[in-house]
């Protein structure tokens, strides 16, 4: 069976002042009436070949993902709680860990819950294409075919196509977050895809391969769920044990050096809302190219994203803004440097 992953970590930093460290991205409603992490939840639902949803985060957040997900009638198998964040390739060992006790042969469908997919027909078609590659041992990934240089994703060179399993590519390297002149060669080169960070393999199979690749890191997760605790619903890893797993993503711990790695192209109107400016490219924008949230008067105003929780924010004469107020904060960008509001956190953290 494939037990759909959900990842849910983050520092709220990307999308400040809107997310916070105890309300990041994903547990906010950006872009319909449901928030990132129901639409993912929403994802794994109405097909018989998915079981309910394992979750992972940090325990902070348990209670309002208890509530998000119940509130829209679903039920994890878990909520598996870190104390500390260990970056995804501790976050998923411990998942593929918990399932193997569970469901030797476990499929995971590892995906983080601040992504929005467009055309949900060709990603369930990818997936389906998947299983017998994941069956047979590879680590596979979906790689969304790029229309921009975005150096917000790690992008995947393809290799041959796999044989005995139709839609499915090797991968010849993974690049994580390349730079703007590099990401402009990978998009005209033809042959580079988006890594969607989604991942579809066998729990045994991970960890197998992390075992190999980092083995100390699996001892540390393998005694973190040894010494954890049921607790109602709730699995709590142990805090010592998982504290010293290293923080490395599974791209940097795995993809980048596994050969197990598997790759299916899709296009699948993809995208992580990962800064401002991919939240405007995604929205509903008027006539002027204006996004409009909250109680908001322009005038000469153009290619702006303003969104106000509560008091009346007006703009007059200005293009290419990000204006956001909250009850607290106010943030003025320009569209094309908003990507580095994660500096304003930072300042912030060093002024508390
Ligand atoms: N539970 C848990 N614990 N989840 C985590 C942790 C953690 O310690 N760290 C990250 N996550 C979750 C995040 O909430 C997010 O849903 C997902 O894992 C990916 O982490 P990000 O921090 O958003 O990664 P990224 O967007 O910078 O880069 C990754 O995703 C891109 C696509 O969105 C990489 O895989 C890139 O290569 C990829 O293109
Ligand atoms: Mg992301």
């Amino acid at each position: 069976q494939i037990h759909p992953v959900l990842l849910s970590g983050g520092a709220g930093t990307r999308l400040w002042p809107l997310s916070r460290a105890i309300h990041p991205k994903q547990f906010l409603a950006l872009t319909s009436d449901r928030t990132l992490l129901q639409e993912t939840a929403a994802r794994s639902l109405g097909d018989a070949g998915f079981a309910d949803p394992v979750v992972i985060c940090n325990e902070e957040h348990r209670f309002m993902i208890h509530e998000q997900l119940h509130g829209m009638g679903i039920q994890p198998q878990t909520i598996i709680l870190e104390s500390a964040a260990r970056n995804t390739a501790p976050a998923i060992a411990a998942v593929a860990l918990w399932l193997m006790d569970r469901d030797p042969d476990a499929l995971m469908l590892a995906q983080p819950c601040d992504h929005l997919i467009g055309s949900l027909p060709d990603f369930y078609l990818a997936v389906a294409k998947g299983v017998p590659a994941a069956q047979a041992g590879h680590l596979v990934t979906f790689g969304v075919v790029p229309d921009k240089p975005e150096t917000g994703y790690g992008y995947i060179r393809t290799g041959a196509p796999l044989p005995g399993v139709d839609g499915v590519r090797a991968v010849e390297h993974f690049a994580e977050k390349p730079n703007a002149e590099t990401a402009e060669k990978y998009l005209a080169s033809g042959t580079y895809l988006w890594n969607s960070g989604i991942f579809l393999m066998s729990a045994r199979q991970y960890i197998a391969e992390l075992e190999r690749l980092q083995p100390d890191m699996v001892t540390a997760v393998r005694e973190a769920i040894a010494a954890g605790k049921e607790d109602n619903g709730f699995f709590r890893l142990d805090e010592g044990c998982f504290t010293a797993a290293a923080a490395l993503s599974i791209d940097h711990a795995v993809m980048e050096h596994t050969d197990k790695a598997a790759v299916i192209p899709v296009e699948m109107a993809w995208c992580d809302v990962g800064s401002w400016r991919s939240l405007w490219d995604v929205s509903h924008k008027d006539d002027d190219g204006n996004v409009e949230q909250g109680d908001v008067i322009l005038q000469d105003v153009t290619n702006s994203y303003v969104h106000s929780d509560g008091r009346l924010v007006a703009a007059i004469g200005v293009k290419d803004l990000v204006i956001v107020a909250t009850d607290d904060a106010v943030l003025v960008a320009d569209a094309a440097h908003a990507k580095n509001v994660g500096k304003v956190v930072e300042q912030l953290r060093r002024r508390n």
